[in-house]
């Protein structure tokens, strides 16, 4: 990959769930902490810095993909709006957005998305969209998110992802700015969730399989 991130390497332990905090409820479902919240929210604030110099004062949707996306989300704009404050002379005029997407059935992608909510697209005519997404997995959704997307005749779309996980069947989709490449492993907290569990939680973790077994849909 070319894009310029963090990469977690294949052997890699993560953090021990007692040197952070987790939810008590959690605690018998997690194998390690893979990215504490602290570096994600340091890494955020540089992909902020990284997108606001590329855009050049041009107003910019940035588009969530709920559920997953939504802590990533607020993060990022939170950065970007502080930049906006703190720079003085540019600013990048901000518009917020967004869409839902239902993909996944326990860790199996059905290898279809369905638009489920979110403001008309029609919308989106002549804007620079900025989409953000939690994880890349196959690239599968992106590719098709992004065909319809651009259906709609936006100027320009651009992607950031705070996960692109490494995976032997990538379509090979690498979005514009990306957080970090991680192993291919089942990861949930920030957002990111197994059958709609752990998504209260604040660091991206490895889920185990006694997590797996308890959160199945039946
Ligand atoms: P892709 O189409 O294979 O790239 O899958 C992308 C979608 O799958 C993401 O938007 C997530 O909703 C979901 N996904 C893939 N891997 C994970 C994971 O490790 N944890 C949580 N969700 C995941």
């Amino acid at each position: 990959m070319d894009m310029d991130h963090i990469k977690i390497p294949d052997v890699y332990h993560g953090y021990a769930l007692s040197h952070f905090c987790v939810p008590k409820h959690y605690e018998e479902d997690l194998e390690n902490i893979m990215i504490p919240w602290g570096l994600i929210q340091d890494r955020t604030e540089r992909l902020a810095r990284d997108i606001f110099q590329d855009v050049k004062d041009e107003p910019l949707t940035a588009l969530c993909v709920l559920k997953g996306g939504y802590r990533f989300y607020t993060d990022l704009l939170e950065k970007l709006t502080a930049l906006n404050r703190s720079q003085g002379s540019v600013s990048v005029p901000l518009h917020v957005d967004f869409i839902r997407l239902k993909s996944y059935e326990n860790e199996d992608s059905t290898g279809e998305i369905k638009v489920i909510g979110g403001d008309s697209l029609t919308n989106l005519k002549g804007c620079n969209v900025l989409v953000v997404e939690d994880i890349i997995d196959t690239g599968r959704t992106m590719t098709k998110l992004l065909d319809i997307l651009n259906q709609h005749q936006p100027k320009s779309v651009k992607v950031a992802s705070l996960l692109v996980k490494r995976r032997p069947d990538s379509t090979g989709y690498k979005p514009d700015y990306c957080g970090f490449e991680i192993p291919d492993r089942f990861v949930v907290g920030y957002a990111l969730d197994y059958n709609e569990y752990f998504r209260d939680l604040n660091h991206i973790c490895v889920i185990n399989d006694n997590g797996k077994k308890k959160y199945a849909v039946p």
